[in-house]
């Protein structure tokens, strides 16, 4: 046993021998601090770095003890410190191209969908099924929660995160986190911070002042923390403010441990590491490690604590940041179950139910749907509904048992190329959910391949339902708001075809809909997981009443976003790493929009939206009254004043402050209510979404403000003001 330089080699004895006192011990600080007192300096580098554990990359030995993940840490058997496993992510357990074997996972649907359902209980069903899964698989360490707000819908990780409102992504954040870590196992929350685009990622610079970034990205961030308290957090592969995130003394430093007093640790995104240095900005682990140019946290580190006090120091904190998130979580004390049983059924049925609740019915002339049980003839067109559903691709990619049902080659012949290609979930097909529940009638398909052929179909058909699809990846962005590969113009002929034309569309993020006005009625589906074929045919048949609600702005045009050219998309190459393009310098003005995203930008600048923040239509319908605001807290009462049973969200914004018109959403609830029920709702407004963050605090200016009930952020009822006291506070 090595007792050179440790510091407390009573404290090694008290570890070695059992330490009644620190057996006794629950709380996860004092016992970091004592074993991290026990490390010699040669294990005080062993938590500090992870590999990915995956046996195609180059000069990878798959360590004992990993499963092939995202990453593995070894642990520290002599001091009971267990080795740390690590998957994505926030839709499920990844499937790494069937590296473990043909068994899946239960696939959520996207983030995008979830956001939808604007239900913060289910968001924590949803994370703790996964993070059970996770568990099972022999997991402890899940790479989820990721948050980052929608600054431009092109972002090709839209589908990961939840939408573009700080208080909406935080809160449902940081309810999958806190369901995930029920598990005992540890979350992430990702990807710390203003990681908005995909285009050269890794060497983006997001330029934002600190009053912007704070009542924006970084407060979704806080609010997922204080809801989740999750283990880790995961920083981002670009630069802030001219620092790579990871490197970034005011992001970790200043906010995340000082300002914030966040007593996890900080892993680094994969490949995102650039320099030893960066455990001196605040970075505690460095993930993945053979992607970055060197392992800094390993040797390096050793060095330079032998010669640097900071470093010492630091290299002392990163343990005990780690372990204190790893005795948070009685990891442990729990130790996870590789083989362990999974209800799949029960799981599916959670994510069908995100599905239902996450779907929203965009457009419904004439009340097209739901499909009357008496229709004769449907012709469904396109999307490869007779196979599966889509799914988002990338790191986050989760299959159930066989991998996808069909793949389209998109990445060319990379290591990671299995892993950008558009795959299709083997859920219940749409198709043959529509079939089972229109038995009457002759349902028909076409794969929308030519459209002639999708027009003789559509022209015979009571009702045409074409299904449409955007599909997206990790590591590239859209380049437009268009639907690949022709499908609007397919939409716009068979819609001319028949005028009972649907519309399914299967989007990662916001699209435009140059067809709009041609069609009867438009579902937005998102990628709706294991279950969507199901979700989708119970929506349309109205067997589920749609109650999902948009968490993200659909654009009149690209015109009307903050950034009508999606930085570097003219200059750089598309390239999965987001390596292309370091030399160009290119820079993100965030604060063109500053903390007004999507909504708040439009609210601003007098824009109206295709279809607004908010936005979702019901088979029945409601009205919500009596709105009254005193202090903090609102109440109102919702009704239900159609005949079918249904769920809304109540949206609470703020409209205006003292200083003048402002829209914020203030809060929410979603509430299910039987035809003609009414039920009182009681909100606590949020206080950091009234306040400004001003010379390093927060501060609500005395006077009057106002507040509305929206149907959405368009569409708002008669505000009510309410004087507030002049209040500030830190933090
Ligand atoms: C992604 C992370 C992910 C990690 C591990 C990175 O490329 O940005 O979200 O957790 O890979 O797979």
């Amino acid at each position: 046993m090595n007792l050179h330089r440790t510091g407390s080699a009573i404290a090694l004895v008290f570890v070695a021998l059992g330490s009644p006192l620190l057996a006794q011990s629950q709380d996860p600080a004092a016992r970091a601090a004592a074993t991290e007192a026990a490390m010699t300096d040669e294990e005080r580098v062993v938590i500090t770095n992870g590999v990915m554990p995956l046996p195609f990359l180059p000069g990878v030995k798959v360590p004992e003890g990993a499963v092939p993940g995202a990453g593995f840490v070894p642990g520290i058997p002599r001091l009971g410190i267990p080795n740390l496993t690590e998957t994505d992510a926030s839709l499920g357990v990844s499937y790494v191209m069937g590296l473990r074997g043909p068994e899946g996972a239960t696939a959520l649907p996207s983030g995008t969908a979830m956001g939808s359902t604007w239900n913060v209980e289910l968001m924590r069903r949803g994370g703790a099924m996964i993070g059970s899964e996770a568990r099972a698989k022999g997991f402890n360490v899940l790479l989820a929660g990721g948050v980052n707000l929608m600054r431009d819908p092109r972002n090709g990780r839209t589908f990961e995160y939840l939408g573009e409102d700080p208080l909406h992504s935080g809160l449902l954040g940081g309810a999958a986190i806190a369901g995930i870590q029920s598990n005992h196992i540890i979350s992430t929350v990702k990807h710390f911070a203003l990681n908005g685009q995909e285009t050269a990622r890794n060497f983006v610079n997001s330029k934002i002042t600190d009053a912007n970034a704070r009542e924006s990205d970084l407060l979704a961030f806080k609010i997922a923390i204080e809801r989740g308290q999750p283990g880790s957090v995961m920083c981002a592969y670009n630069r802030v403010n001219d620092a790579q995130a990871c490197g970034n003394d005011y992001l970790l430093n200043q906010v995340l441990k000082r300002d914030w007093g966040y007593k996890g640790f900080v892993m680094s995104d994969w490949g995102a590491v650039h320099g030893l240095d960066f455990a001196l900005k605040g970075l505690d682990q460095q993930s993945g490690a053979q992607l970055d140019p060197k392992v800094f946290f390993g040797k390096d580190l050793l060095e330079a604590a032998a010669r640097d006090p900071a470093y010492r120091e630091r290299m002392r904190d990163m343990n005990r940041r780690i372990l204190y998130a790893i005795y948070a979580a009685n990891l442990d004390k729990h130790p996870v179950s590789p083989g362990g049983a999974i209800d799949r059924k029960a799981n599916a049925d959670i994510a069908e139910e995100v599905a239902r609740q996450g779907i929203v019915l965009l457009r419904n002339r004439g009340n097209a749907l739901p499909l009357a049980a008496t229709v004769k003839r449907i012709a469904v067109i396109g999307g490869y509904a007779d196979t599966g559903v889509l799914s988002g691709a990338g790191s986050s990619q989760v299959h159930g048992d066989g991998g996808a049902a069909a793949t389209v080659s998109l990445g060319g012949t990379g290591p990671f190329a299995a892993l950008i290609s558009e795959q299709y979930h083997r859920s219940t097909p749409p198709l043959d959910a529509i079939k089972a529940r229109a038995r009457d009638a002759k349902v028909t398909f076409r794969t929308g391949a030519y459209i002639t052929d999708a027009v003789a179909s559509a022209s015979k058909a009571d009702v045409a339902i074409v299904f449409a699809n955007q599909w997206q990846t990790e590591g590239l962005d859209q380049p437009d708001l268009s639907l690949p590969r022709g499908q609007d113009a397919l939409i716009a002929a068979v819609a001319a075809a028949n005028p009972n034309t649907i519309v399914v569309l299967q989007t990662g993020s916001a699209v435009a809909m140059p067809w709009l006005e041609q069609t009867a009625a438009v579902v937005e589906a998102w990628y709706p997981g294991v279950r969507g074929g199901e979700a989708i045919a119970a929506v349309l048949f109205g067997e589920t009443n749609p109650s999902g609600r948009l968490p993200i702005t659909f654009p009149a045009s690209i015109a009307d976003l903050p950034r009508p050219k999606l930085d570097g998309s003219d200059t750089i190459e598309p390239d999965f790493q987001g390596r292309a393009g370091a030399e160009l310098g290119l820079e993100a003005d965030y604060d063109i929009e500053g903390s007004d995203l999507g909504y708040r930008w439009n609210a601003r600048t007098g824009r109206k939206a295709l279809f607004p923040f908010g936005h979702g239509l019901s088979y029945t319908s409601f009205e919500s009254s009596g709105l009254k605001v005193a202090g903090m807290k609102a109440s109102f009462t919702v009704t239900n004043t159609g005949q079918r049973e249904g769920a809304t969200v109540a949206q609470l914004y703020m409209v205006a402050t003292p200083g003048g018109p402002q829209q914020r959403l203030a809060g929410f609830r979603k509430v299910s209510l039987k035809p003609g029920e009414s039920r009182k709702v009681a909100l606590e407004i949020e206080p950091r979404i009234v306040a400004e963050w001003e010379n390093g605090g927060w501060s609500i200016a005395g006077g009057e403000y106002r507040f509305a009930l929206g149907d959405d952020a368009e569409n708002l009822g008669q505000p009510v003001t309410v004087k507030l006291p002049a209040r500030r506070w830190a933090k």
